[in-house]
């Protein structure tokens, strides 16, 4: 059998029936909304939308995503607290269920926009917990959600509730649990100044890899601890939704790129690995702090003597690494690696540079997409 071209992201469906599966289980208050952002493959759209989950949208171009994907808007929020005026005015045609706002001049600008929209105001929580933090760039305290919460009230806008985000790759299940606390003390608050809130939103952060390293919290060890806040913390109301919005939770441990060694070198005291796939055309996240985690693929691999690698992606650009000193069996020109859990953030971040092309997605177990297939028989690698 021939092999498939490199570098190709295989992506297998019934990993993120899986975790879908999982969510629904593990959080039985909760619904998702996929993070589009996170890989805004048409099929896990379709897979999401499928089993009656909604969708969260980031921009124009992924609200016309969602909606060829068959999402209503009832189905859709956008949690990107800066939105340009068109995709305000876009949204209000498709009827989505609300958005967020985190200053003044958006409120101002979804009252212009957007009229007599659903809002939910980000709160600024502890990101300490994960390996790519959010905090920052978005979210505000208690005190200044209160005030947009009055202010969109007078602008005719409808404040329904809070949401947050713990940073991606969350590790710390208690930073979750300590987002919901402090969400409950403004909600209480706001209910006191007379609005009636009865959306809670999540966020995403839930981290990847726990299929292969048991350190990292499980889908159901969060859904317990978030179950429990929500009970402790939420002030209890009949028409309580609440929702996540899963990126690379839902999709990336169903990803695996497999790149080739394509140049090796002894520079110094480094030995160096060149491949074809590196931070600009799929693996851009190793830059911005995710360690790699890698195999070499093949039969004869593991009688191989274990070297320490610099392995660099294939442009001319020298910050073009995707790791250093990791540790692989001796690595031949045209050896195949695999980088896994990597379905999330890679190709939705690639660029050709160099001519270098993005990975090719390869699908598996697609019958996994439409919701009747029977996922207790399909094996998750
Ligand atoms: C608003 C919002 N929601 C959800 C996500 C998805 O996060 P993750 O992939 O960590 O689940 C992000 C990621 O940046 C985000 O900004």
């Amino acid at each position: 059998m021939q092999e498939a071209a490199t570098p190709s992201l295989v992506l297998d469906f019934a990993v993120i029936a899986e975790n879908y599966r999982q969510f629904e289980e593990h959080f039985p208050s909760g619904l998702v909304y996929y993070a589009v952002k996170a890989n805004s493959n048409p099929d896990i759209l379709r897979l999401v939308v499928n089993r009656g989950g909604g969708l969260e949208i980031a921009s124009l171009p992924e609200l016309d995503k969602a909606l060829e994907a068959g999402a209503d808007g009832e189905h859709i929020i956008c949690s990107n607290p800066i939105k340009s005026p068109m995709f305000l005015q876009r949204m209000q045609a498709a009827d989505v269920f609300a958005v967020v706002v985190d200053s003044t001049h958006e409120v101002e600008k979804v009252a212009q926009h957007m009229p007599g929209a659903g809002v939910y105001v980000r709160l600024a929580v502890d990101n300490s917990g994960a390996v790519m933090p959010l905090d920052g760039k978005f979210g505000v305290d208690a005190d200044l959600a209160l005030e947009l919460c009055d202010m969109a009230r007078e602008l005719g806008l409808n404040p329904i509730g809070l949401s947050f985000h713990v940073g991606s790759q969350c590790l710390s299940v208690a930073n979750f649990v300590k987002a919901i606390a402090a969400c409950g003390d403004a909600w209480k608050a706001a209910v006191a100044r007379g609005h009636h809130f009865y959306f809670l939103d999540i966020g995403g952060g839930f981290p990847a890899g726990h299929y292969h390293d048991h350190t990292i919290p499980t889908i159901g060890a969060i859904g317990a601890a978030v179950e429990r806040a929500l009970v402790e913390h939420i002030p209890t109301t009949p028409d309580l939704m609440m929702v996540m919005e899963p990126g690379r939770g839902l999709s990336g441990e169903a990803g695996r790129l497999v790149a080739s060694v394509t140049g090796l070198a002894r520079r110094g005291e480094n030995d160096w690995a060149y491949l074809d796939v590196g931070v600009f055309n799929g693996l851009m996240e190793t830059f911005e702090g995710f360690p790699p985690v890698i195999y070499v693929l093949g039969h004869d691999v593991a009688s191989r003597p274990v070297k320490a690698y610099t392995i660099a992606g294939p442009s001319c650009d020298s910050n073009d690494v995707v790791a250093r000193n990791y540790l692989l069996p001796e690595l031949r020109i045209n050896d195949r690696l695999a980088f896994i859990d990597v379905g999330a953030y890679t190709n939705e971040y690639a660029v050709p540079f160099n001519g270098f092309p993005i990975p090719e997605v390869i699908a598996l177990n697609t019958e996994c997409i439409e919701a009747e297939a029977d996922e207790s028989e399909l094996e998750v690698a």
